[in-house]
């Protein structure tokens, strides 16, 4: 594995991609945040050796490296999900690319359901930790310790200080920002009113991505935070069919908030 990482770097430097401070996988809701982005340079995932390449056509896959607030960044547009048939080892390897090119922390945005009556769709959630509820671990298999402990600890997942600067930017900008536990499932289909009511019982939200990511982020001890965007309130008693075009519709409608949340946050790293 280290040396299909070595491989991945090797391509990515020789593009010009020299010194990156903070990686972003810019999941549903950061569409935007790609045109704060200064001095780009774009590489395409299926340039990249090892890399995987997205199956959906809305998700782009490239890696950007640029300036936002004179912080370089390294975003990656487009991101992939179990449910597409990728392993969880190829989902988070960009991750393990990312740290070993230099980021010293990981932010990440994703689209989640909420089960918590008192956060309304089109609110941002804070993750303060999760559950992997996926059938699988990206750490599964032979483990290679120059990469990470057998046994990482999962005691704070998501970076307290980061955190806090989520928590002290977002009181700036007077967003309100929620803050609760997300449970990743496989999907991809929605859950079941039987299912919301079991997964509400211990998740404020639910989503199909991120949890792998931030697995592989702690294993190589980089702070990691993550923000959900609810797109769907998911009441069991009172449940309505997901339309997906409606929780796109909820998810562009919040890029802008986010968008200045991170661009905010990224100032204050
Ligand atoms: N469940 C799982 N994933 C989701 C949902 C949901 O209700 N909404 C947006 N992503």
């Amino acid at each position: 594995m280290l040396e299909k990482i070595n491989e991945a770097i090797s391509h990515i430097r020789a593009k010009g991609v020299l010194r990156p401070e903070i990686g972003i996988i810019l999941g549903t809701g950061l569409g935007q945040m790609v045109s704060e982005i200064e001095s780009i340079i774009e590489i395409d995932y299926a340039d990249i050796p090892h890399f995987p390449v997205s199956t959906v056509e809305s998700h782009k896959g490239r890696l950007i490296y640029g300036t936002i607030q004179n912080k370089t960044v390294l975003a990656m547009q487009g991101r992939f999900h179990y449910y597409e048939g990728y392993s969880l080892q190829e989902i988070t390897f960009p991750v393990r690319v990312m740290k070993l090119l230099g980021i010293k922390y990981l932010l990440i945005s994703n689209a989640a359901g909420s089960m918590n009556p008192e956060f309304k769709k089109g609110d941002l959630m804070l993750l303060d930790d999760h559950i992997n509820f996926l059938p699988d671990n990206p750490l599964r298999g032979k483990n290679h310790d120059n990469l990470g402990p057998r046994f990482p600890d999962m005691s704070q997942p998501y970076s307290k200080e980061l955190n806090n600067t989520f928590i002290q930017v977002s009181k700036q900008l007077d967003i309100d920002l929620k803050k609760g536990v997300y449970v990743a499932v496989m999907g991809p289909n929605l859950e079941t009113r039987a299912e919301y009511r079991m997964f509400r019982q211990f998740a404020d939200a639910v989503g199909m991505s991120t949890v792998p990511e931030v697995i592989v982020a702690n294993q190589m001890t980089l702070p990691c935070a993550a923000i959900s965007v609810l797109t769907d309130e998911c009441d069991p008693d009172n449940l309505k069919p997901a339309i997906l075009d409606e929780i796109l519709a909820v998810a562009e409608k919040a890029e802008k908030k986010l968008t200045k949340l991170f661009v905010h946050v990224i100032k204050q790293i």
